[in-house]
């Protein structure tokens, strides 16, 4: 039946015979939205993993990219989830990143990259992935900052030892499968207070140990691409990937932690800076979030332990000419 043409885009539709599918909308949703808290561990589901900057050969000339700056990580073989996570910008074997990536199916095989905001098109879309979720973040947590992105490339047997980081993660799955296993930030038989503070100040994982008999009281993912976890700051996390579910030309496992910190994840480094101080004076401070009041009191002092600590690092390091490995990254004091 003649409808008549009623606007110039359905005329020139007649003319070419077609009209092109929308561009899709690249997104994040919490599995159940009305739950969703930046203080919970949350599963999550999204379609970044159809976007055109996630395919294989583009994260392979990413990596390519990354290599020069230093960005591409190693992790050496036999790791085991209680291992001391450690990430060297030389391969194990000495491959160069293109000898890495012509060999990334081959088991084992693992590199991950780090900071990939270092490259424009992906800091736009690592924005971009956040603001799918910034009206969930800022009423609880505001003033969203460092957005980073980490992309783990890896052929199974592979895994994440147990850890902990300073940052909020929206982590997705992007390729094959992967388990994640999470744990609650406040659980402090996890987690000694002790170990937080150690870490949060000086970078040290030492007392972030893994226990097998962890395991029952941690959530456990078995994400496919398009499925992701939210976990806030300092959540113990680790990942494993077996060859079960690979098959030929499926061999890689692929996910991204999109990480970020908040004026809550900086309030909270803040009071753990002046904890660490009161622990050593042999006091046992009250955890964060546990006495708001008392929170606000701690964090402004924090802020100026932790200002102060990062100068007089950074001036013994330029007096004996070496690297400071221990100062607190800007975001997290
Ligand atoms: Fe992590």
């Amino acid at each position: 039946m003649w409808r008549g043409i009623s606007t110039m885009r359905d005329a020139q539709d007649m003319i070419i015979g077609w009209r092109a599918a929308p561009p899709p909308t690249f997104r994040i949703w919490a599995e159940n939205p009305a739950s969703f808290s930046t203080h919970r561990i949350t599963a999550l589901h999204h379609n970044f993993h159809e976007h055109p900057l996630f395919q294989v050969p583009e994260l392979v000339k990413l990596g390519k990219e990354l290599a020069p700056l230093g960005r591409c990580r190693f992790m050496r073989p036999g790791l085991t989830v209680a291992s001391t996570i450690a990430h060297d910008s030389r391969h194990p074997d000495g491959r160069s990143i293109d000898e890495h990536f012509e060999r990334m199916e081959e088991p084992g095989a693992s590199v991950a990259l780090y900071n990939i905001e270092a490259i424009p098109r992906y800091q736009a879309l690592l924005l971009a992935i956040v603001d799918t979720m910034r009206g969930s973040v800022e009423p609880e947590q505001p003033d969203i900052f460092r957005v980073n992105g980490f992309i783990f490339i890896s052929a199974p047997p592979s895994v994440t030892p147990f850890h902990i980081d300073r940052e909020n993660n929206f982590w997705l799955q992007l390729h094959g499968r992967k388990i994640l296993n999470v744990w609650d930030h406040q659980d402090r038989s996890i987690v000694p207070a002790e170990a937080v503070e150690d870490f949060i100040v000086t970078h040290s994982l030492r007392k972030v140990r893994f226990q097998e008999e962890f395991r029952a009281r941690g959530h456990e993912f078995d994400a496919r691409p398009g499925d992701g976890v939210y976990f806030p700051s300092t959540s113990p996390h680790m990942t494993s990937s077996d060859t079960a579910w690979t098959s030929p030309g499926n061999r890689v496992s692929i996910s991204i932690g999109v990480t970020f910190y908040t004026s809550v994840t900086r309030e909270t480094a803040r009071v753990h800076q002046v904890n660490r101080v009161l622990r050593k004076c042999g006091l046992s401070p009250a955890y964060p979030g546990e006495s708001p009041a008392v929170d606000a009191l701690k964090a402004p002092v924090g802020g100026l332990v932790g200002a102060t600590r990062s100068c007089f690092v950074d001036m013994t390091a330029s007096a004996r000419r070496f690297k400071p490995v221990t100062t607190p990254p800007p975001g997290s004091y």
